[in-house]
């Protein structure tokens, strides 16, 4: 039944007909075929500042997920991005005019966080941000690390978020989507809007859309 809802919910839009209440979306399965080759995505690859109107399906938001952070070994839950010492702590939360999602990389779903539209926050004066249907949120839970919050996990973190990152930048440069790493965002904001627990720090924030 409750698989039956997620489907019916795609099938509707990818973020649901009603804003009242945030629905759990199921994503597709990554259409591995797409886009461009390799190299011609590293050809291609630029930071963009200025968005079209123009959401993006659900097929390419489930492909860009999983390009992102997905699972690519599901027989040992391994995933597109590799991480410290396998610690797979990037979360990457996904911000749309309808709400806030987290990314389920493990069940291919996106998990309702709130319905409040959160791309100004983390836009933080960027305004083109905040006009990209999607902003992905990178964020790492030190917690999954030996140690926890220390200086040097802070590090690691960083080092796994940006890697998450640039496979965000090639995934968008070779699928024709246009998109910008970004250290900006309201940091203290997100953290209380996106109910983060102390040890999960946000890093990075791509808007993504198509460039206009
Ligand atoms: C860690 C990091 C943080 C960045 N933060 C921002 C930002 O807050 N706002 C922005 O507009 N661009 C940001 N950028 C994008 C850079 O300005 C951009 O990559 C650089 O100017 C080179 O342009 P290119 O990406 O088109 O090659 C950031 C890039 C990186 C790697």
């Amino acid at each position: 039944m409750k698989n039956f809802v997620f489907a019916m919910m795609a099938a509707c839009s990818i973020f649901g007909a009603s804003a009242q209440d945030l629905h759990g979306i199921s994503l597709n399965a990554p259409s591995k075929q797409c886009g461009t080759d390799v190299m011609t995505a590293f050809a291609n690859r630029q930071s963009c500042r200025s968005y079209a109107d123009k959401e993006l399906s659900l097929q390419q938001l489930s492909d860009l997920l999983w390009a992102a952070n997905g699972v690519n070994r599901p027989e040992k839950g391994m995933r597109t991005a590799p991480s410290a010492l396998n610690y797979q702590d990037v979360d990457i939360y996904v911000c749309t005019a309808k709400g806030a999602y987290l990314y389920d990389a493990k069940a291919n779903k996106l998990v309702p966080v709130t319905a409040e539209d959160l791309r100004k926050d983390v836009a933080k004066g960027q305004d083109f941000a905040a006009v990209a249907p999607v902003s992905l949120v990178l964020v790492s839970d030190l917690s999954k690390m030996r140690g926890g919050d220390t200086p040097q996990n802070r590090l690691t973190g960083a080092l796994d978020a940006g890697i998450v990152s640039q496979n965000i930048s090639i995934a968008c440069a070779g699928m024709g989507l246009a998109t910008v790493p970004r250290g900006t965002m309201d940091k203290e904001v997100l953290a209380q809007k996106l109910k983060l627990k102390a040890t999960q720090v946000p890093f990075l924030n791509h808007p993504v859309g198509f460039a206009k």
